[in-house]
């Protein structure tokens, strides 16, 4: 029997599909050559942007035809559509979902799968480690703490014995993943029976006090410490929350990428507010003059939303002077979608129009991410 898996979205689903291949393997799959091969196919679902949704539709639609050479093909479900699903009290969208994907055997919450099964890599040396999963931040336009819930963190000894076990394989590069790395083990603190005897507990800003207990840079340090692991990264964390401790930690240790993924959103106040953004745009160009000054050769990606709900051309403007004034070297520009049981979908239109919406994406890709046309870094 073969499997095949299709992963939409984020490192985190990939991470996700990595242990439902191991699932697979131990009840004796293997993996198939090709969507056409299969007689499991497993389309890992993001909901992120109406977009990757309804690539999921057509996906099913496609992977469908495929029984009139395999009957007993089944086709899974699982990641975030699910999530959704599971968690919707009134049921109403796991209804929706069995009514819009006939064609569905079975729809998989991935906290079926777990988060301490050993990962099938493809990848001989560069690693991804799940800490944490789901979210506490309930960003106004994002659907995260509904699909995958509130964070949950792994214990810190079941992240450095994966990550000291994937140094005995010779993997030298390891990929921290977290919706928000920054908060890792804020709920193992709050939890008493746990044992996180003697480690060193920063905080982390939540409605612009330290507030959040993180475990994070002691984290970090401890993988720094395995021997025959060379490069360390995560993804994601947010600027509200990049407390002194976690750039003392990275300024010290060159193991830790100086690539740093920094998601701003917007450069306006207003919108940010809107947005359940802890931070405003002084405090996001402070954040990044703190790094370039203790990290001197630091690079900086980002996240925008563009055409967030009621968005003004000078809001708008206000992102554009943002990006200049830092100088990204990446952006991952969205145009903003209207997503279900967000806060933004229930109290906020989306009011800017899609040829607006694309007019802006263009102007930040051509200023961010077309390198001829790339505008100076000052701050
Ligand atoms: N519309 C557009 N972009 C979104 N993102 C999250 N939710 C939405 C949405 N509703 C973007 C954010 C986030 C990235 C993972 O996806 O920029 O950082
Ligand atoms: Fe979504 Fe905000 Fe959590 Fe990121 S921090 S996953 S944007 S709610």
């Amino acid at each position: 029997m073969k499997y095949h898996i299709i992963t939409f979205g984020c490192a985190a689903n990939t991470s996700d599909s990595e242990r439902i291949a191991s699932c697979y393997e131990a009840r004796g799959f293997s993996k198939a050559k090709s969507i056409k091969d299969a007689d499991e196919i497993i389309i890992n679902t993001c909901m992120i942007r109406q977009m990757a949704e309804d690539r999921v539709y057509g996906l099913v639609n496609n992977a469908r035809k495929l029984r009139t050479k395999n009957s007993k093909l089944k086709i899974v479900v699982t990641g975030c559509m699910v999530g959704m699903a599971i968690r919707d009290k009134t049921g109403k969208m796991m209804k929706m979902l069995r009514l819009r994907l006939p064609a569905v055997d079975a729809f998989l919450p991935i906290e079926e799968v777990g988060f301490d099964m050993m990962p099938t890599r493809s990848d001989p040396h560069h690693a991804l480690v799940p800490i944490s999963n789901g979210c506490n931040n309930f960003c106004t336009y994002c659907v995260v703490p509904y699909a995958r819930g509130r964070e949950v963190s792994r214990t810190l000894d079941a992240i450095t014995k994966e990550c000291k076990d994937l140094a005995d394989k010779k993997y030298t590069h390891i990929t921290l993943v977290g919706q928000n790395v920054n908060s890792y083990g804020a709920d193992l603190i709050k939890d008493r029976k746990s044992k996180i005897k003697n480690q060193r507990v920063t905080y982390v800003k939540h409605l612009g006090r330290l507030r959040i207990p993180t475990l994070f840079p002691a984290l970090l340090e401890k993988i720094c410490g395995l021997k025959g692991i060379k490069d360390i990264d995560f993804i994601s964390s947010n600027p509200w929350d990049f407390s002194d401790d976690l750039i003392d930690v990275i300024a010290k240790n060159k193991k830790i990428s100086r690539h740093i993924h920094l998601p701003a959103q917007s450069g306006d106040n207003t919108i940010l507010k809107k947005m359940n953004r802890w931070y405003t745009k002084e405090q996001y160009l402070a954040l990044v003059r703190k790094l370039k000054k203790q990290i001197p050769d630091v690079t900086i990606s980002t996240d925008i939303i563009v055409g967030f709900c009621g968005e003004t051309e000078r809001q708008f403007q206000n992102t554009v002077d943002l990006a200049k004034r830092v100088g990204f070297t990446k952006a991952y520009i969205s145009l903003y979608s209207d997503r279900p049981m967000t806060a933004a979908h229930k109290t906020l239109k989306d009011s800017v129009s899609l040829i607006e919406k694309k007019r802006r994406w263009l102007i930040l890709e051509n200023l961010i991410n077309k390198p001829n046309l790339k505008a100076g870094t000052y701050i």
